[in-house]
């Protein structure tokens, strides 16, 4: 049996009629940029978060520029964010030529420790932009109220955790603005790249409707220099046919993630925490080990697949050569101890067993 990380193909059998149909009838309309399709995705994407606004553009990393250009993020300001995520995340911040300062982890989350954010805070510190990584909301009471005490604005990574709720509230409608990714590995995942922002504020969803197409919201009329960041119109087919069903695959996600934690109770790899205040949706299923490596090479010498998110952290990225490197002991213990699992909301229980078996033999 040979158990990748998604099954991409297993959950397109399950759609492919629909999706086709409604792919060839989008052709046939030939309205291919800012077309019916992407105004009814964001119509019902703002509508399934609960946000007054969505807009839609053309990738998850786009969708972090242009949220911190709309949030009025300048050159020279400081945007405080974790190391232990994609690169997209302070790439985003480098893109306006303000500053990535990274603070350290929770051992047990892996998000953002508030509690390390205010001796990282100084008078050219702008911004708050935590990661809800693997589908888990960042501590986000926590974090608004530093923001509030010192005037920042709160940008919330979304990319990993799509219909993910804290308190209540879904991720991305809690700070001032959020940014998500559709690529086809995410938890809503389209058919190429995709992303969208969403906020509650009209202001900021102006400026970002305007700044992903060329600065312009007339026909031919520039106010500001934008981008050329659309979701194209075929991927809003996909996007809204996904959404119908992401209540389900998130909440199989779940399932899963207890399947695995169970079978691997009582051994020697620390399992993820499934806490009670919020609703993760496990875009990532990840365990910690010390010998990390030996138990990935033997895993991957059998039919299972695993992978490192994240090996090597931001502040150790050559890219971010020129930013200080400051001590992060959590992120440091938590990419060389990290191994991701299978996860799909499609995984039977023979491939959770057989998943956790080659791990446990290991
Ligand atoms: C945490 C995080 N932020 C940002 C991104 C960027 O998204 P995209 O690949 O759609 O540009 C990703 C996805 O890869 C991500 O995982």
């Amino acid at each position: 049996m040979n158990i990748p990380m998604v099954d991409l193909k297993g959950q397109y059998e399950t759609l492919k009629t629909e999706i086709d149909s409604a792919i060839l009838q989008a052709l046939g309309e030939t309205r291919f940029i800012l077309g019916p399709n992407v105004q009814a995705f964001d119509q019902e994407a703002a509508g399934y978060l609960g946000a007054n606004h969505a807009i839609s553009c053309a990738s998850g990393t786009d969708a972090l520029h242009l949220a911190l250009l709309a949030a009025g993020i300048q050159c020279g300001d400081e945007v405080i964010t974790s190391a232990f995520t994609f690169i997209a995340t302070a790439e985003a911040i480098r893109y306006i030529g303000a500053t990535p300062v990274f603070v350290d982890i929770q051992p047990d989350s892996f998000n953002i420790d508030p509690g390390k954010i205010r001796a990282a805070i100084t008078g050219k510190t702008r911004a708050i932009l935590p990661v809800h990584l693997f589908g888990q909301a960042a501590d986000m009471d926590e974090i608004l109220a530093l923001a509030d005490e010192f005037g920042l604005i709160v940008i919330e990574d979304c990319a990993q955790s799509f219909g993910s709720r804290y308190r209540g509230k879904t991720t991305g409608t809690i700070g001032a603005v959020g940014a998500f990714s559709f690529f086809p590995s995410k938890n809503l995942g389209c058919y190429g790249d995709g992303g969208m922002v969403a906020t509650n504020d009209e202001n900021t969803a102006a400026q970002v409707k305007m700044l992903r197409n060329h600065g312009s919201s007339q026909q031919y009329h520039h106010d500001v220099i934008g981008v050329n960041s659309r979701l194209d119109e075929l991927q809003a087919v996909i996007l809204r046919i996904k959404l119908k069903h992401i209540d389900e695959y998130n909440r199989r996600r779940l399932d899963v993630a207890r399947a695995y934690n169970e079978r691997l109770a009582g051994s020697r790899f620390q399992t993820p925490v499934i806490p009670e205040d919020r609703d993760h949706v496990f875009h990532q299923y990840t365990i910690l080990c010390d010998d990390r490596d030996a138990v990935r090479e033997t895993v991957l010498a059998g039919e299972v697949s695993c992978a490192v998110y994240y090996p090597i952290p931001l502040h150790r990225q050559k890219a971010f050569a020129d930013t200080v490197q400051p001590e992060l002991p959590v992120t440091e213990a938590t990419a060389q101890r990290c191994l991701s699992l299978p996860m799909f909301p499609e995984m039977t229980e023979q491939q959770i067993a057989t998943v956790c078996e080659a791990v446990l033999s290991a």
